[in-house]
């Protein structure tokens, strides 16, 4: 589709990638329905969009995701709005040892990155059906096509969108309804920790702009690509690890080398309470 023909229903519009799509959808003519957690801050990103570019409708709705009622009132509205494209680009990240995250976490970002994107998706297909042309994009991850270590709990919730995604595009094959997943790599936004900014360090993990991902979305809303990874290393291992993910097994000590502590084990790098005690002569 046409970026200047597409009505966009946008969430995660508050975040560092979010509002860098915004920003490149209003330049290109798109109307953009911002949707996120904080009125304020949408209503002066907004407020800015529309002063750059009068001729890009802009409208923001507050949404609160881990709420199905919040996700139902969004539906309806962006349908009223007449909007012919989502793009779910709000998620939370996780990252550390499988064994030190509690449960009530695991269900969070399993709801935010996975159930919350299929949900908003299934309320607004009776009214994208009726369209005679229509897109799902879906903000996943490189890490949608490789498990790496450290983040076992993020990478089941973006192989699952992926996995949402493939299928349903399928689904809807023969439909005006075209479904397709994006898989940024590392990008430099608020999203990443110290923690995660130490381990692309340490692992040599290439860091890209977030209006890098917005350009390659937008290419994607033209060209109506399936699916698409960004950066040379990282859409080779994902081929690769679809293929022969064994293969890759034994390519990540470094990874594992680089994650924080365990909560059960003592810091390398802090003296243990054996050595701090004073030899008793
Ligand atoms: N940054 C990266 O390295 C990277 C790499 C690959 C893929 N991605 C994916 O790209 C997408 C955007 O990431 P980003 O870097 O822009 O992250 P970000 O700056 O942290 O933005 C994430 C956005 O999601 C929103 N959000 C989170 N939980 C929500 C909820 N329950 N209800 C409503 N909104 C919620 C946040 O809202 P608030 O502003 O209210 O907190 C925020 O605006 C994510 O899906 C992420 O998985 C990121």
């Amino acid at each position: 589709m046409k970026v200047s023909d597409s009505r966009v229903l946008l969430t995660g519009a508050n975040g560092g990638i979010g509002q860098a799509v915004a920003t490149a959808l209003a330049g290109a003519g798109a109307s953009v329905m911002l949707a996120g957690r904080s009125p304020a801050r949408l209503s002066a990103l907004a407020r800015t969009l529309q002063q750059r570019h009068p001729d890009s409708p802009v409208d923001w709705r507050e949404v609160e995701l881990d709420q199905a009622a919040s996700i139902a009132a969004l539906a309806n509205h962006a349908a009223a709005w007449n909007c012919n494209v989502i793009v779910h680009c709000a998620g939370v990240a996780e990252f550390g040892h499988f064994e030190a995250t509690g449960v009530d976490r695991i269900s969070q970002v399993l709801h935010t990155n996975l159930l919350a994107p299929m949900v908003l998706t299934q309320s607004l297909l009776p009214h994208l059906r009726t369209l005679p042309r229509a897109q799902v994009i879906c903000v996943g991850s490189v890490l949608g096509a490789i498990g790496l270590p450290g983040f076992s709990v993020y990478c089941a919730s973006k192989f699952g969108l992926r996995g949402f995604a493939q299928a349903l595009r399928r689904e809807l094959s023969s439909t005006p309804v075209r479904v397709q997943y994006l898989g940024p790599r590392s990008t430099r936004t608020a999203f990443n920790s110290a923690a995660v900014n130490h381990y692309n360090q340490a692992t040599g993990t290439a860091m890209d702009p977030p209006e890098q991902v917005a350009t390659a979305l937008l290419d994607m809303l033209e060209s109506g690509a399936a699916e698409r990874f960004l950066g040379f290393p990282e859409k080779f291992a994902a081929r690769l690890n679809g293929t022969v993910p064994t293969w890759l097994d034994g390519a990540f000590d470094k990874h594992r080398a680089s994650l924080p502590t365990r909560p059960d084990q003592p810091d390398p790098s802090t003296p243990s309470t054996i050595q701090e005690i004073p030899h008793a002569h």
